[in-house]
């Protein structure tokens, strides 16, 4: 995302209507979801009136939203003593918060340069280095600043393994190619970030991209990813349906959870457009 939505309201909108996210129209939706006698129950419950609108849609996914807290992963157990890291996890966990240049003849990988802190996401906006030509501009498309060609919001990793696919237009399928990516792939251009741009990729060799992936697992929540949405008797009940109705489709791989969302409302919109094919 480049940032253009000033609200989280506005941000879970907008993928809808994106023709290379979800290609959809609000007015289709609200007529899509006019048709389920259960959503103006629900609506009815949360705002007072059943009349479906794009506005109180947007109001729901954004309660909802604000309600996904996730800090019960196995790292975060780690930090507490409550559950200890494998060997190769410790080890991707290092590499992840280390230096390239370290100093000590044991370089890291430097991802917490843009991915710190206890949201794993320590930066705004960043190239890193997916494209030399952009088709999709980023920040630039709401700055107009030359130097924000190709930069994109920094995701929090919280919840990484479940909320693929992965990068703004979900071209990589697994943790394993985002590791490559950075490893091999990363493409020169004008904004790439300077920690990325560093020997064109970061030095990796297979044991370290193992570790890499191993870590990032351990910042699954597994209660954050069954924990259903809130109760229906709130203004967050419209919400919840929208996310975790059980009308997926049969076909649906997904969890019937929120189990995407992490900020990113990608990811949390395209298991909306599941529950509507
Ligand atoms: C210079 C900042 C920067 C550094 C350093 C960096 N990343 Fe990223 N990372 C980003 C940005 C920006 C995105 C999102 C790009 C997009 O949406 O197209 C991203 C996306 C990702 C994603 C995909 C998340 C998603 O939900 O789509 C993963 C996984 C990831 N990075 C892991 C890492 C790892 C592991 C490292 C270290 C090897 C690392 N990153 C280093 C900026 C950075």
């Amino acid at each position: 995302m480049g940032g253009r939505a000033p609200s989280l309201r506005e941000q879970v909108i907008q993928p809808i209507q994106n023709p290379i996210e979800m290609h959809e129209t609000l007015a289709h939706v609200v007529t899509k979801l006019s048709r389920y006698e259960s959503y103006a129950q629900d609506f009815e419950r949360a705002f007072g009136s059943g009349e479906i609108t794009a506005d109180k849609i947007a109001k729901a996914l954004e309660q909802f939203l604000l309600t996904r807290l996730s800090f019960d992963s196995k790292f975060d157990r780690a930090q507490t003593g409550k559950a200890k890291l494998t060997a190769e996890e410790e080890r991707g966990f290092q590499l992840f918060t280390t230096e390239h240049d370290s100093g000590n003849g044991q370089p890291g990988a430097g991802c917490f340069h843009c991915h710190g802190g206890p949201l794993f996401r320590s930066r705004d906006f960043a190239n890193n280095g997916l494209d030399s030509m952009f088709k999709d501009l980023g920040r630039y498309g709401v700055t107009k600043n030359e130097s924000d060609k190709g930069k994109f919001a920094v995701p929090s990793l919280r919840n990484v393994e479940i909320t693929g696919p992965y990068m703004h237009d979900g071209r990589f399928g697994t943790l394993e190619e985002v590791i490559e990516h950075y490893a091999t792939g990363v493409k020169l251009s004008q904004t790439l970030d300077s920690e990325i741009e560093l020997k064109h990729g970061i030095p990796l060799s297979q044991e370290d991209k193992r570790a890499l992936v191993s870590f990032l697992k351990t910042l699954t929540d597994e209660q954050f990813r069954f924990t259903p949405g809130p109760p229906p008797s709130t203004l967050l009940s419209a919400g919840k349906p929208l996310i975790l109705g059980g009308s997926f489709g049969e076909t649906c791989r997904c969890t019937p959870s929120a189990s995407r969302v992490k900020g990113n409302s990608r990811h949390l919109l395209q298991n909306i457009s599941l529950t509507f094919s």
